[in-house]
Parts: structure tokens; C-alpha cells; sequence
């Protein structure tokens, strides 16, 4: 039998305010373990356990870990299978990148195991091919975050070319989930086809400025360029409270607070020089303890990307 290797898969927020399915940061914490050892053929998952585990399926052709991990074998023409274990730190349907630490947990594992033959952008785009399978789309915004690490930002989809920027070390993070599951399939469906020239022209001088500030350092900046005229506006129905929530997290110091991802996670940015993010978690769960509703936080930063535990 050959010898498990286990890789570490980070949560990512997406998005960030302009930069609609561009844009992806991987974050310290949570994350994804996901184990895995050669077998003669085929992929078997023969656990998944963690937050959320019972909805996410052991069929190898509907589980993310599987797919991208069998794209991999493909590509590099393997001549094995692999048998997996999954253990999620990431509950599906955050908006904090638990598909996207899947299928690059996956993709990450099945180039380890077949002597890292792929350049990692290659292997960003297996993952990619698992998000597109089962989320919806083909978006990378996640899964090039949770492989390369630090700052993304997807140039080009075809042909495919990805830029990575270390982010600047004050940067501080608080993630809240609230208790509430949005599936990215069901929070893509609500978005409007089209955008006006006015709200074209905001989101690429707030996205312009948000890379200038991650080369720079800038977090006052990176703050003030967090800005979405139009996917969190479509989406904010589908998360309660996500208002009162961002307000509530700027009261209390942060620099910006905005829908993560496809939602239900809110996550504030802060300055660690300045603060240690607990006044705008406490601030959040406030708002949802008064509303009856759970809500779970971190307070973070931003991390590395895929790596062997
Ligand atoms: N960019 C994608 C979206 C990320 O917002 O739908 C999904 O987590």
C-alpha cells in the first residue's frame, strides 16, 4: 500500500467588491484536510467528515475532491486511482471558497501524488473544471487563491492566465458566517446579464485602485476600494441582515465590510496595527443574536495557498 499524503486546502473569499469571478484572496483559516493514497485504479472516497459533511456526496462523479482530482489522473495520464479521505473545516454553501478548498484540495492532492508533472496553473484549471461541474460555472476566483496563495486576480479565462500579489502584512480579516446556506449554483441565478456603462466604469476604478493598494500595501485604501454596484446588490436578499451587519462591523472599526463570495460570509477587513478585529466580530454575532440567528466568526488573516500538511 502506498502512503497517505495529506494536503492543507485554505478557505478564499472571492470577489471583493469589483472584481466579480477576477478577484480572490486565500485566507489563514478555516481550511480543508484532505487526504489521499495511491490504489491500482479508479478514485474511491471512503470518508468525508467535518461541518456540513452529510450533504457532500461520496459518488466520485459528483464530489468535487473526485473530479478535479480525476482530472489531474487525465492529464498527466496516470496510471493509478486513488482512494480519499475528506475532512471539510469549511461548511459548503459559506461563500468562502468550501467547493473551491474541495476541487483544489483534490487537484492539489493528484499532483503530489503523480510527481507535480503540471505547472500549477494547469493544475488551477483541474480544480477550475471540478467548480464548473458542480457549481454552475467556470470560475477560478476560488480555486487559484487556494492553490497559488496570497492575492489573485484572473487576467483571462481564455486563454487562461492567472497573476498572484503577496497582500500586505497588516491586513487583518474577520470572516462571519451566519447560519444560513446559499448555494452559489441558486446565488449566480439571480444576477442580471447585463451592466450599465456607469456601472462598468465604477467597478474598474475601484478594482483598478484595490490592485494598486494589495502591490502597495495600502489597507485604508484597499478599504475605500471595495465597491460592487451590482452582484451583492443582487444577492443581498438571500442573506438576512447583511446591511445591518456591514454597518454594524464599520462602527466598529473596520476599514470595509462586504458580502464574501457568493454569500452567506461577511467579511471585514481591518488593520492589525491598529486593532485585533474582535470589536467587529463581536459586532456582527451581535446583530445576529439579536435576530434570533446563529453566526460563527474568525478573525484572521490572509494565508498560503495548498500545501502537504
Ligand atoms: N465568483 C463566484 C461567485 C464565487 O460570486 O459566484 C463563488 O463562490
Amino acid at each position: 500500500m502506498s502512503e497517505w499524503v495529506k494536503i492543507h486546502a485554505p478557505a478564499t473569499t472571492s470577489n471583493l467588491g469589483a472584481g466579480f469571478d477576477i478577484f480572490g484572496l486565500a485566507l489563514d483559516e478555516p481550511y480543508d484536510t484532505i487526504e489521499g493514497r495511491k490504489i491500482e485504479s479508479g478514485i474511491v472516497i471512503t470518508e468525508v467528515s467535518g461541518p456540513g459533511s452529510e450533504s457532500i456526496p461520496k459518488d466520485p462523479t459528483k464530489n468535487s475532491v473526485s473530479i478535479a482530482a480525476a482530472e489531474v489522473l487525465r492529464r498527466t495520464g496516470a496510471d493509478f486511482g486513488i482512494e480519499i479521505k475528506i475532512k471539510k473545516g469549511i461548511r459548503p454553501c459559506s461563500g468562502i471558497g468550501s467547493s473551491g478548498a474541495s476541487a483544489a484540495g483534490g487537484a492539489y492532492l493528484a499532483h503530489v501524488l503523480t510527481g507535480e508533472k503540471l505547472s500549477l496553473t494547469e493544475v488551477v484549471l483541474c480544480a477550475a473544471h471540478a467548480e464548473d461541474v458542480t457549481s454552475g460555472g467556470f470560475h477560478a476566483d476560488n480555486v487559484a487563491p487556494c492553490i497559488l496563495g496570497g492575492f489573485t486576480m484572473i487576467r483571462s479565462y481564455e486563454p487562461f492566465e492567472v497573476i498572484s500579489i503577496k497582500p500586505p502584512e497588516d491586513l487583518g480579516i474577520v470572516i462571519a458566517m451566519p447560519d444560513v446556506l446559499v448555494p452559489t449554483k441558486e446565488s449566480r441565478m439571480v444576477l442580471p446579464q447585463t451592466v450599465s456603462v456607469k456601472d462598468l466604469v465604477f467597478h474598474v476604478g475601484n478594482a483598478s485602485c484595490f490592485v494598486h493598494a494589495m502591490e502597495t500595501g495600502d489597507v485604508d485604501l484597499l478599504g475605500r476600494s471595495v465597491k460592487d454596484a451590482v452582484f451583492e446588490p443582487a444577492r443581498s436578499r438571500l442573506v438576512p441582515h447583511l446591511k445591518d451587519a456591514e454597518k454594524a462591523a464599520l462602527s466598529a472599526g473596520a476599514k470595509t465590510s462586504f458580502l464574501g463570495g457568493s454569500g452567506p460570509c461577511i467579511i471585514s477587513f481591518f488593520k492589525k496595527s491598529e486593532m485585533d478585529g474582535k470589536t467587529i466580530a463581536d459586532a456582527i454575532k451581535k446583530v445576529y443574536d439579536e435576530n434570533d440567528m446563529l453566526c460563527t466568526t474568525w478573525i484572521t488573516t490572509w494565508g498560503a495557498g495548498c500545501r502537504r500538511e
